[in-house]
């Protein structure tokens, strides 16, 4: 693709809200190209002379080559998200799994450790618990809502420490600002999973993120037709510093991309978790609307939470957006007064929950979130069915928990399939 406004990803103003970022960041068609950044599907990428792609390869021109290591939609994709968080530059691969565990290994190795805030998505559980341990990557778990815990837990072998801006499902808030004071006071990376909030609700740089990370078949994608992640790098971390000799190459060529630099041409190119074209394409079609969706997402999750929260057969509501909520407070300050669209009930028993789930009309049941339709799971029978029930119960995963993930609809209708649901139990 020739150099054109197409793959001109400079050039736009930064100081546009997310929603507007959205829309108009980074890519700015020329007279006659195309608005959306057409699907390039092509798996590599001819050069005029093998002089040419010699210094491509040497890294002394831009270029594509090949579509496991970068494809122009996929940039589109990247570049957008990058300005979106305020962020240095960014690299897009095929989950938000792949996401997560392409930082911890650019980051960590054998002998090495993260620690991890223990309220966490059950597949990151998973991943930090069960499968890094097989590589000697150490995971120490610690309680989010306690940024000393943080600093307690860091050593010299610590490479990164992780949040979630709110677990999944337990909807506990960390305070992101106070955990990024730990970890900058002990020269750490923090990578902070903004999935359930996306960088409409917040820009975890602003609050001290070094590394944002995304699954973009949530929110972003919003549509629940592709499967994909992103990691951002926010440009604030100094990756010459001595917990990462390996950068040190990286760092010594391309200086702060030291890290994305490591993540595309190692981890990232020698795993072979790229992101195919057509799912960048649908990740940005779908991040066009964002911000109008969340606003959408988050009033209607805010009216189901009050419905929930005074009906007789729900025994509690979980959602930061009820002023009874534990981290309502910190929750507000950090989301600008959005809580997202994630809203648990409990309802006594694992049946009444099963009950409840089979009558819904209008709720799907199906194992994901941040889709335009409301979906319902009863999490302790499937996402985190893995996990024992001590690791369940320090999750907020009770065997009577149903967790919703609101979707656009019009509010009366979701409440009211709601209501005609825990009216049969
Ligand atoms: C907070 C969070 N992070 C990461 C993931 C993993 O994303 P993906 O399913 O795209 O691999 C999920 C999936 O539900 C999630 O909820």
């Amino acid at each position: 693709m020739k150099e054109s406004g197409l793959t001109n990803f400079g050039n736009n103003d930064r100081s546009w809200q997310p929603e507007t970022l959205a829309l108009h960041g980074s890519i700015t068609p020329l007279m006659g190209e195309p608005t959306a950044m057409p699907v390039v599907q092509s798996s590599a990428f001819a050069h005029a002379s093998a002089e040419t792609l010699e210094a491509i390869f040497a890294g002394r021109e831009p270029g594509y080559v090949y579509s496991r290591i970068a494809n122009p939609t996929v940039s589109a994709f990247e570049s957008r998200m990058a300005v979106m968080e305020g962020g240095l530059s960014a690299i897009a691969v095929s989950s938000g799994m792949a996401a997560i565990s392409s930082v911890v290994l650019a980051l960590a190795g054998s002998g090495e450790e993260i620690v991890a805030g223990s309220s966490l998505f059950g597949g990151t559980y998973s991943l930090f618990r069960h499968t890094l341990n097989r590589y000697g990557i150490g995971v120490r778990f610690v309680n989010p809502k306690n940024p000393t815990e943080f600093g307690e837990a860091i050593n010299d072998a610590t490479r990164l420490v992780f949040v979630e801006t709110i677990g999944n499902p337990k909807l506990d808030v960390p305070d992101i600002a106070a955990i990024a004071a730990v970890t900058r006071k002990h020269g750490v990376p923090l990578v902070v999973d903004s999935t359930v909030t996306t960088p409409v609700l917040i820009q975890p740089k602003r609050l001290g993120a070094d590394v944002i990370v995304h699954s973009a078949s949530k929110f972003i994608n919003g549509h629940g037709n592709a499967i994909g992640g992103i990691i951002i790098d926010a440009g604030t971390f100094d990756w010459s510093s001595p917990r990462f000799p390996h950068l040190a190459p990286f760092h010594a060529r391309v200086g702060q991309f030291a890290l994305l630099a490591a993540l595309r041409n190692r981890i990232c190119r020698d795993l072979g978790c790229c992101l195919a074209p057509f799912h960048a394409f649908l990740l940005s079609m779908g991040l066009e609307t964002l911000g109008v969706r969340m606003e959408r997402h988050c009033s209607n999750a805010a009216r189901l939470a009050a419905f929930l929260a005074t009906h007789s057969k729900v025994v509690e509501t979980g959602y930061p957006g009820l002023d009874t909520h534990p981290d309502h407070v910190l929750a507000n300050r950090q989301f600008s007064g959005r809580f997202g669209a994630v809203v648990t009930l409990r309802l006594g028993a694992k049946k009444r929950c099963f009950d409840f789930i089979n009558r819904l009309r209008l709720a799907k049941n199906l194992a994901n979130l941040g889709d335009t339709r409301t979906l319902v799971i009863h999490p302790a029978s499937t996402i985190c069915r893995d996990l024992n029930e001590e690791e369940r119960l320090a999750m907020g995963v009770t065997e009577d928990l149903v967790r919703l993930s609101v979707g656009i609809e019009d509010p009366a209708d979701i409440l009211g399939d709601i209501e005609q649901a825990l009216g049969t139990l």
